[in-house]
């Protein structure tokens, strides 16, 4: 597949971005359960980010289904393709020099190990948002829980489908216990 392709590289690079925009192209990952927390701490650090000057893109898992995802359900393959794919297009925003927010419950080791990768270590943090499935289940935001436990959804994170903790995370906000204003506070102290 990859036989008859080359690379072309132009002649501004990521640092020559950055100076631009004055800032450090990276990849701020969450992950964690549904309900977890993911998606609304990364709206308000996003919004704090942008109140700074910051230059910021979110990724998310339920809108990027919309689209370029479309075509992949909740199956262990096709959450790994998923994030393969989210992993990817991270690491080329955040080549384009933006604080890329991606939000996505990745559950597997190594999809998350290989989104690090594809950013480049220096340039990737990965965000524990911890909780666990009982909490997660009580907030039940969506009411999806519910339905899992009812058998009306199949493959369940945390329900009938596996998630693996982060080993080392850079960060774990553990939203049990800290406010969202707290939460907030430690991965902008991340930066
Ligand atoms: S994954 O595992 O990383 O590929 O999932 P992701 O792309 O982040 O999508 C998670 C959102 O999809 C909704 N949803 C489900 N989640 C888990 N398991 C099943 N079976 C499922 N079906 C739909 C749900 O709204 C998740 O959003 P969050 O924001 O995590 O609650």
């Amino acid at each position: 597949m990859v036989d008859n392709i080359k690379w072309h590289s132009g002649e501004i690079n990521k640092a020559a971005r950055e100076e631009l925009l004055g800032q450090q192209g990276m990849v701020l990952w969450f992950t964690g359960l549904s309900g977890s927390g993911k998606s609304t701490i990364a709206v308000e650090v996003e919004k704090e980010l942008y109140r700074r000057g910051k230059a910021c893109y979110r990724l998310d898992g339920d809108n990027l289904r919309f689209g370029l995802n479309k075509d992949l359900g909740f199956t262990a393959e096709d959450r790994e393709e998923n994030i393969r794919r989210i992993g990817e297009v991270a690491a080329l925003f955040a080549d384009a020099g933006l604080i890329t927010l991606a939000s996505f419950i990745s559950p597997y080791k190594e999809g998350r190990e290989a989104a690090r990768q594809a950013a480049g270590v220096d340039n990737f943090k990965e965000i524990y948002v911890k909780a666990d499935v009982e909490t997660c289940a009580e907030r039940d935001p969506k009411g999806l829980y519910d339905k899992a436990k009812k058998g009306e959804i199949e493959n369940f994170t945390g329900i009938s489908a596996p998630y693996e903790e982060p080993e080392n995370p850079d960060l774990i906000v553990d939203t049990m216990s800290l406010s969202l204003e707290e939460s907030v506070e430690l991965v902008l102290e991340l930066l």
